[in-house]
């Protein structure tokens, strides 16, 4: 079923309705390839190499929960100043948490043994006398914490909604698709960006999920590029080349 007997469509709206529409289209087709731009330059770079992968994602989202700095220096330049299951226990207590209470009846002493001879003395170095400061080169990275998840779950979740309304409402006028293949190409964008925001979550979870946030982010990109170009198009070059043909 092909909707050619629309009663409005986008090729005969009025022109001041055309230049809403054509201005709202641009301005957010714009806006678009500036948050890809944002996405590549902000989580893009979290691996440390350009161009957006899944570990970005994971890193973003669930962090380096393997790698604090005492971790990396006890299996680099740090790695023989201490015996073997001494610097286990370290890393131990880092991907623990670096808890407080494990100061005094056990960390506190390696250091001591192992640790402060240079770093209590040696100037720009940490002071490991300081709990704090041995807490601090211990923090494993957990990604974006959950507090700003739900800041930008939220503010991602509304802004992007009026886009893809509007968007999907300006393309519900175009003609040549059956009903269906039109209904799902509207809904796509609002089902994937549901999947997008939830995979931030599920990703601070388990890493696995990083892949559903470039699978979301790419299926409501397409679609509404989609639509984009297919309204933009109805309205001003179809009927033109049509006439163009019939010449
Ligand atoms: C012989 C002196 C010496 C001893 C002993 C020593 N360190 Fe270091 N440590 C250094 C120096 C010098 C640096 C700076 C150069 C570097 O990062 O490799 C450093 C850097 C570090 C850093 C990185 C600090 C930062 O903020 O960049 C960590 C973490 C660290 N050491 C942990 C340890 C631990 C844990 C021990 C004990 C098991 C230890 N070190 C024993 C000399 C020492």
């Amino acid at each position: 079923m092909i909707n050619q007997a629309k009663s409005t469509t986008l090729n005969s709206i009025s022109l001041p309705l055309k230049a809403l529409f054509t201005g709202y289209l641009l301005v957010i087709g714009v806006g678009l390839l500036m948050a890809g731009a944002q996405i590549m330059l902000t989580h893009g770079m979290a691996d440390g190499k350009p161009g957006l992968s899944i570990d970005d994602i994971v890193y973003s989202y669930y962090g380096h929960r393997n790698n604090s700095k005492l971790e990396s220096k006890l299996n680099g330049s740090m790695k023989d100043k201490a015996p073997e299951n001494v610097r286990f226990q370290l890393i131990e207590w880092a991907r623990k948490g670096a808890k407080a209470k494990d100061w005094e009846p056990s960390i506190k002493g390696i250091t001591q043994q192992y640790c402060v001879k240079c770093h209590s003395v040696v100037p720009g170095i940490p002071n490991f006398t300081k709990l704090s400061a041995f807490q601090k080169v211990a923090q494993v990275d957990e990604g974006d914490d959950y507090k700003k998840l739900t800041r930008i779950s939220h503010i991602h979740l509304f802004g992007i909604a009026f886009i893809f309304f509007f968007v999907g409402f300006i393309f519900s006028m175009a003609q040549g698709f059956s009903s269906r293949v039109q209904a799902a190409i509207i809904a796509i964008p609002f089902v994937f960006l549901l999947v997008d925001v939830s995979s931030w979550w599920l990703t601070k979870l388990d890493p696995e999920f990083a892949i559903l946030v470039i699978v979301g982010g790419g299926a409501y990109s397409l679609a509404s590029g989609v639509m984009i170009a297919t309204s933009l198009y109805q309205m001003w070059v179809m009927d033109w080349l049509a006439n163009r043909r019939l010449k």
